[in-house]
């Protein structure tokens, strides 16, 4: 009997096994078919003025935008994520130093890689987020370039990426914005300019940097991956919705919420929205505000 009963739960269990290998085998590999996917788009070019307002423009963005969170505030690139289970995540040295973009790398591929989410080679660029680049407006898109073509060139040379089964998983259960370029409408155009005054217009366009974690409805949700706390709701169903305009910025500025939390930089980037001026915050706040 006892025989039987461990015969029969050693093959229950052994199938199992096979049945999560076989699952996870096709995931990777349906992974893998998408990240080696050759996307063609149609060159675009725009005019990168070179002036010093356009580039303190450029880099206040670079800020705000996280560029300068994820490829570093000198550009240079960095190994943002390396362990065992989500595996090695590098952003790129954008800078002409050693390792950086190519001496020839043009506003072509800036905008190629800004508006579509893929490399000069075609092939989709990892964890970027262009789905929000792209929202970028004319001027903006301009600015940013503008600054990133000016830096100094830096000289790191970094390893290759190299996915991890958790990163394989969320990215086909759609939780985890690895594949930016299938989440773009590759044939919207770039708005000319965004009114800049301070108001709800210009809350909801610096507001698609929050989407990502906040989700595109800002209710909040569940983390954004395993480890990190649950995303809280923006709206005026949230906290932030109680809070005065002061309230709201000084948490923005210090990671402290009105009821003494002390927010981590690593699971909400509040150095990054620090770095936003009064009126951008100001705007953010009555776009929230906005919305029930
Ligand atoms: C969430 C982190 C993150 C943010 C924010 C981010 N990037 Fe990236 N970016 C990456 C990663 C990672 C790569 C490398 C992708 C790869 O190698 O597949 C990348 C690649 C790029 C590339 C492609 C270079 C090439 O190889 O052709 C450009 C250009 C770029 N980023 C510019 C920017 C700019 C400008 C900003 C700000 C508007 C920005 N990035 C914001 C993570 C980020
Ligand atoms: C990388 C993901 C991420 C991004 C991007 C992000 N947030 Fe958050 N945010 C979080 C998480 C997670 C928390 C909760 C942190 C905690 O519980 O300690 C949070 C908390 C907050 C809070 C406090 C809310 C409360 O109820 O206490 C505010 C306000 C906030 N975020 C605003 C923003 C704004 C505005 C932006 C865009 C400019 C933004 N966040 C971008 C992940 C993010």
């Amino acid at each position: 009997m006892l025989r039987k009963i461990l015969k029969w739960t050693g093959i229950v269990l052994g199938s199992l096994i096979v049945l999560l290998l076989t699952g996870y085998l096709f995931i990777a590999s349906n992974i893998a078919n998408r990240t080696d996917k050759t996307y063609s788009f149609a060159a675009e070019s725009l005019a990168i003025p070179t002036d010093t307002a356009t580039i303190n423009r450029g880099e206040h963005l670079a800020v705000i935008k996280g560029c300068t969170d994820c490829h570093g505030a000198n550009l240079g690139g960095k190994i943002m994520i390396d362990d065992p289970a989500l595996g090695r995540l590098v952003s790129t040295n954008l800078t002409r130093g050693r390792g950086g973009v190519p001496a020839d790398y043009s506003t072509t591929d800036w905008l190629r890689a800004l508006r579509h989410g893929v490399g000069r080679d075609g092939k989709p660029l990892l964890f970027m987020p262009s789905h929000e680049t792209t929202l970028l407006s004319r001027q903006d898109m301009a600015a940013i370039i503008a600054y990133c073509q000016q830096v100094p060139g830096v000289d790191n040379e970094l390893p290759e990426n190299d996915l991890g089964p958790v990163v394989n998983v969320m990215t086909y259960l759609d939780k985890m914005p690895l594949l930016s370029v299938e989440k773009i409408d590759h044939n919207r155009p770039m708005v000319a300019q965004i009114d800049s005054t301070e108001g709800i217009a210009q809350g909801k366009y610096l507001a698609v940097s929050c989407s990502g974690c906040h989700r595109p409805t800002f209710k909040g949700g569940d983390p954004v991956a395993p480890g990190f706390p649950p995303v809280p709701d923006l709206t005026l169903t949230g906290n932030p919705g109680k809070w005065t305009k002061d309230q709201f910025i000084a948490t923005l500025r210090t990671g402290k919420t009105p009821s003494g939390h002390q927010i981590n930089n690593d699971n909400m980037p509040w150095k990054m929205t620090a770095q936003y001026t009064d009126k951008e915050l100001a705007s953010l706040y009555q776009f929230f505000h906005s919305l029930n």
